[in-house]
């Protein structure tokens, strides 16, 4: 993988990692850079089968893994993923707090339960990873990585519920920023731009809407998982010792731009899914 062209290859060599949601998508791409590095990796989400195919990944770069079946929503279930994490591959020096979920949907349609399922997932859930991982990261001084969203900064239409929740994420990562540097954790949080073949790119941009998108991005494209797992690797690396509580934007600057292209694709694809 490219991160081992640039870094040392057991940069993270006897350190343990801890990616929720880590079985796809973004999330799988950042274990995999760590793994590249030598860090063991552990990943829970709701799914088995899921975590077993990515173990095989991850395996296959070398990293001893541990996965467990947890659902974020869970505080009880995270507590004793990562006592077990503990038990087989040691401490966790890196939270990657990044399992979240998302659908479209105008506000005017989104039910109170909707709104709550995805701020459950996402902001409560980050913040029972981090609360869950604490004794944890102080024995290592270790640091977490939020998983965040272009939402959190400029709103996205059918995205109240993501934008809140992601805003919510920020704030609380840098809350946590405040209180946990005296005991030398560091809290910092990602906000990934569109990236190819992910999940939430098939729910955001389906089909033609996705070629839009890529031509208002500044750079032209859609990002990679590996390049969100480079800036990942960075945030939780020694040259990152002094970066703590910010927000690190890796878009290809597709926010410079808003988010009105965006709404315009999206109000058409959600006319074209109610059949008008
Ligand atoms: C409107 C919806 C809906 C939809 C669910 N709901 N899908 N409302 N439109 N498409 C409502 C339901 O009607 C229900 O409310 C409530 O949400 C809970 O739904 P459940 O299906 O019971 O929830 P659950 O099984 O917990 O599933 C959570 C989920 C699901 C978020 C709804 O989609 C999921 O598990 N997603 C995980 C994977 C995922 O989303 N990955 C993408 C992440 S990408 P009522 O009122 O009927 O009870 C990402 C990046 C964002 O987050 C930024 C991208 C740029």
């Amino acid at each position: 993988m490219r991160v081992s062209d640039y870094f040392k290859k057991d940069m993270f060599s006897g350190k343990t990692v801890f990616v929720t949601g880590g079985g796809s998508g973004i999330n799988l791409g950042i274990a995999k850079n760590f793994a590249a590095l030598g860090a063991n990796i552990a990943i829970c989400g709701r799914t088995q089968e899921k975590l077993d195919s990515a173990a095989e990944e991850l395996r296959a770069l070398g990293a001893q893994v541990h996965t467990e079946v947890a659902d974020v929503r869970d505080f009880a279930a995270l507590e004793s993923a990562f006592a077990a994490t503990r038990d087989a591959l040691g401490p966790i020096h890196t939270l990657v707090a990044a399992a979240a979920g998302n659908f479209l949907c105008p506000a005017e349609q989104l039910s109170a339960n909707g709104f709550k399922t995805v701020v459950d997932i996402d902001l409560l859930g980050s913040f029972n990873a981090a609360r869950a991982a604490f004794d944890q990261l102080k024995e290592t001084s270790g640091n977490i990585i939020f998983i965040s969203a272009g939402m959190a900064m400029v709103p996205y239409a059918a995205q109240v519920h993501v934008g809140a929740a992601k805003a919510g994420i920020d704030n609380m990562m840098k809350t946590l920023a405040l209180e946990w540097g005296r005991y030398g954790i560091r809290a910092n949080s990602i906000i990934p731009g569109p990236i190819e073949g992910t999940e939430g790119m098939k729910r955001l941009a389906p089909g033609e809407a996705g070629k839009q998108l890529r031509r208002a991005v500044p750079l032209g494209r859609f990002g990679s998982t590996d390049e969100i797992g480079q800036a990942a690797v960075f945030l939780a690396s020694p040259l990152a010792d002094y970066i703590s509580g910010t927000v690190l934007v890796v878009d290809g600057g597709q926010n410079l731009a808003g988010s009105g292209l965006f709404t315009q694709i999206i109000s058409r694809e959600l006319q074209k899914m109610a059949g008008k």
